[in-house]
């Protein structure tokens, strides 16, 4: 029996190498088509509903794609910061080897970033900032100004005086805070009124139920500035409800080709300014961190302003920090 025993256990011993070395084959044969370590990069989305954040997957995805060495696994938390929290708490236990995370709101996805970095995972926060300076490096454009472009673009556009309604973006992200202020800069000294304002949420339908009270109280409005092209669209759906479309002008931040400078093709916006994803610069980021390079704390993305008159030219380039807007004269 003993022997018997015996020779069960060393014929097992003997299959199982066998398999493993089989095995061993096979892969070592893959191996010379697949780069030596792939590494795992986490996108965490806050939201997909917007088209302006499914080109920012697309950008990552396109620059993703020529680097066989990573592959990236994307989430989205649909407009739920809570829930965001949580994938960027998965990505942390499931070990990726780098995230890429474009917050929802600054407040409630500091802790889940810092702590992700604090682990030693390298972390970008793309587009919407987070508090203090736990992340790796921030990509995004200037929030500031593009709204201070806007509203010196506007102050010139209705010669310096006239009645606007300011559709703010979601007040608790950074793009929100930074395209108000940066706009009630660049309109400082004007006879411009802000008669009414609203935070939309950086959500189309939002944008239209606040413009339809905005024009139930007032009569004239001459200008309606939304912190985002969808925003604008809003506004413009209600006042073309109300028949007053063409009582005003709609200037909207982001210019996707498809979006917000179609919608000035067709005369819906006089003007959009841009506002880059990202997208592939996150990518190009995270992959010179991986080879052990070092990159900026903050890499602040060019934007320009489009209009009828320089669209087909590629639009105008906003000049930075403190300069004035060059446009269309
Ligand atoms: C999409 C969006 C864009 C806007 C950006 C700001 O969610 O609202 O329209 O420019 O987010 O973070």
């Amino acid at each position: 029996m003993k022997r018997f025993l015996g020779l069960v256990i060393i014929a097992f011993v003997a299959v199982t190498a066998a398999c493993r070395d089989a095995g061993q084959t096979a892969s070592e044969s893959e191996k010379k088509d697949r780069p030596e370590k792939i590494r795992t990069i986490g996108m965490s989305q806050c939201n997909l509903g917007e088209p302006w954040r499914v080109q920012m997957n697309q950008d990552i995805r396109t620059e993703a794609d020529l680097h066989p060495e990573i592959r990236v696994i994307f989430k989205d938390a649909q407009n739920d910061s809570l829930r965001q929290r949580s994938h960027i708490e998965e990505f942390v236990s499931a070990g990726v080897d780098a995230i890429i995370v474009s917050p929802k709101e600054a407040a409630p996805l500091t802790p889940p970033i810092a702590a992700a970095f604090e682990r030693g995972i390298p972390v970008i926060v793309l587009d919407r900032r987070v508090l203090g300076d736990r992340y790796t490096c921030f990509i995004g454009a200037d929030n500031k100004a593009i709204g201070r472009a806007a509203g010196e673009w506007i102050v010139e556009r209705l010669g310096g005086k006239g009645r606007v309604v300011e559709l703010k973006g979601l007040m608790t992200s950074t793009p929100g805070q930074d395209r108000h202020t940066g706009f009630r800069e660049g309109i400082r000294g004007s006879e411009i009124e802000i008669v009414f304002e609203a935070d939309m949420k950086w959500l189309e339908p939002d944008a239209r139920k606040e413009m339809e009270s905005a024009l139930a109280r007032f009569d004239r409005i001459d200008l309606v500035y939304a912190h985002n092209d969808p925003g604008a669209r809003g506004a413009y759906l209600a006042a073309r409800a109300a028949i007053r479309e063409k009582n005003m002008i709609f200037v909207g931040i982001d210019a996707l080709p498809y979006e917000g400078q179609a919608y000035v093709r067709q005369g819906i916006l006089e003007a959009s300014l841009e506002y880059p994803t990202g997208g592939k610069e996150a990518v190009v980021a995270v992959l010179d961190i991986l080879k052990g390079r070092s990159v900026e704390k903050e890499i602040v993305l060019p934007s320009r302003v489009f209009t009828i008159k320089n669209i087909d030219a590629g639009g105008e380039w906003i000049k930075s920090e403190g300069d004035a807007l060059e446009h269309d004269r």
